[in-house]
């Protein structure tokens, strides 16, 4: 695999949609002296649909994404088009009751009628494929639980039905299969997606890193290093909004572990399947270059908590058990949130203005939830009806006690961080260090991130988020330093590559300078 021809993601690791051509725009075109009806800032699937969907009404429409389209989670996904949630519909109804639960099952079903719709109205070739979704016990706990998601899930009015095959050589008590859901390649759609709204006369700027956001009269106003842009409205299509916010303490940052398989026998499942176990697996085929290929996804665990190695590991190992692997092609990981209440977060951004918008909080429902963001964003800021509006409204959070003590303290503990350049006697000190690899040391009184690259050159970096003031760790597979607050994430140079964080850790050495 040539590196240097792929799509750029948010981590090292390298998933299959990477290989898809990404927008290639030769010339950046930027109007800054245009005031845009929408400023949508993220250029996954839920910004470029809410884009799309908007411009599709006769709004002029800009997305700014801070690198290349789907260089965030969408290009991480496994793209798993389902019409039941992580958060399952017996949790739903007691959370949020009968209506709650139906009102979110028809935002999954109306999310996939809204890709297929998308998909002939602009002919996107992104595979798209309707296939059998099986949730399969293999415990009796686990098939309690299981019964209560088919009786749940039919009483929201989700299709649902006992089986006698999961459809993958993994035994099990009980198996419900899910009619309809659907998978595609995210890469293929989101580009298709991006050139449909440049079609209509909608603007994709990327690296364009919004730094911050102002408001000034009836405008809101985004900021890049390189320009600012105006508009009426304002929509955060980054997971986690910029800077402190609500959302800090109500949405949690988790990555997801994924291998890309070759089977020995060729007996790839035709269908997805999904376990009960927490975290679960889940499974698919897709045809990457013309290849067949058993994507298993799992060993789920809260950012920057535990060992990414040991997951792939974990993975690597569940595969064998089930499956004749003949090679591990791919390796990835990705990203995502996930809400205290289980229900994203979609419409007017709680303590702002009437036209500043946020989408988060989308658990491993990222193209379901990022598909009817489009539809619900659009409807608030045109001021229209829509029945997902209350059910996924941001303002039921209510203020968190002590947050903004939280806050004040931790950004204290960034302010207060001061470190000198180091001379050869303490670079010496850091020996020790495996080359590749990085770890958070005590030197001299002081927590300092150090990274040493393979030809032993040394990076050193203030180890306090410039979000909050969480210590970042050093993940091993992504080469990235993640942190375990908030899930912002920086790369080695210390640059922000995710997150809520805007301003890049602090460097403190520079060797060779
Ligand atoms: Fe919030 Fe680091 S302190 S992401």
């Amino acid at each position: 695999m040539n590196q240097a021809n792929l799509n750029p993601r948010d981590s090292k690791t390298v998933s299959p949609w990477q290989l898809q051509p990404g927008l290639n725009q030769q010339q950046e075109v930027v109007y800054s002296g245009t005031i845009y009806d929408v400023v949508i800032i993220g250029g996954g699937i839920a910004g470029l649909t809410t884009a799309l969907m908007l411009q599709e009404q006769g709004n002029q429409c800009i997305i700014l994404e801070g690198h290349n389209l789907g260089f965030g989670t969408t290009g991480g996904t496994t793209a798993h088009i389902n019409t039941f949630f992580d958060t399952d519909y017996h949790q739903v109804e007691q959370d949020f009751g009968a209506d709650g639960a139906k009102t979110l099952a028809n935002s999954a079903k109306e999310s996939i009628a809204i890709v297929q719709s998308l998909i002939e109205k602009y002919q996107i070739e992104c595979d798209f494929a309707l296939k059998d979704g099986v949730i399969y016990s293999e415990t009796e706990q686990e098939t309690k639980s299981l019964l209560k998601l088919l009786e749940a899930s039919r009483r929201a009015g989700v299709e649902a039905v006992e089986v006698r095959e999961n459809g993958i050589p993994v035994p099990f008590e009980f198996a419900v299969n899910f009619n309809d859901q659907a998978e595609f390649h995210p890469m293929k759609y989101c580009i298709g997606l991006a050139k449909a709204f440049q079609s209509l006369g909608g603007t994709i700027v990327e690296n364009a890193f919004v730094r911050k956001t102002t408001s000034e009269e009836d405008l809101q106003i985004a900021h890049t290093d390189r320009f600012e842009i105006k508009g009426k409205n304002l929509v955060y299509a980054t997971h986690m909004p910029p800077g402190l916010t609500v959302f800090d303490v109500e949405c949690f940052p988790y990555r997801s572990y994924v291998i890309g398989v070759k089977l020995k026998n060729g007996d790839y499942p035709k269908n997805m399947a999904y376990d009960m176990k927490d975290p679960y697996h889940y499974i698919r085929t897709h045809n990457i270059a013309g290849q067949p290929y058993l994507i298993l996804g799992g060993e789920d665990h809260k950012t920057a908590h535990e060992n990414p190695e040991a997951a792939f590991e974990a993975l690597e190992a569940y595969a064998r058990q089930y499956y004749y692997v003949e090679s591990v092609d791919y390796r990835w990981s990705a990203q995502y949130y996930v809400p205290a209440d289980g229900l994203p977060f979609i419409g007017k951004m709680p303590g702002s203005n009437d036209h500043t918008f946020v989408a988060t909080g989308f658990s491993g429902n990222g193209m379901i939830l990022g598909t009817i963001t489009g539809k619900v964003l659009r409807d608030a800021i045109l001021g229209q009806a829509n029945e997902y509006l209350e059910l996924f409204s941001p303002s039921r959070l209510k203020p968190v006690a002590g947050f903004k003590d939280f806050v004040a303290e931790k950004v204290d503990v960034g302010y207060h961080f001061i470190a000198d350049r180091f001379n050869t006697a303490d670079m010496e000190s850091f020996a020790e260090l495996a080359p590749d690899s990085g770890e958070v040391v005590n030197f001299k009184g002081q927590k300092i991130a150090v990274y040493k690259d393979p030809q032993g050159q040394i990076t050193a970096l203030s180890p306090t988020c410039t979000h909050a003031g969480c210590i970042v760790k050093f993940n091993a597979v992504e080469k990235s330093w993640d942190c375990p607050c908030h899930g912002g994430r920086y790369d080695l140079k210390g640059q922000v590559i995710t997150g809520p964080p805007v301003l890049n850790l602090k460097q403190i050495n520079n060797p060779g300078e």
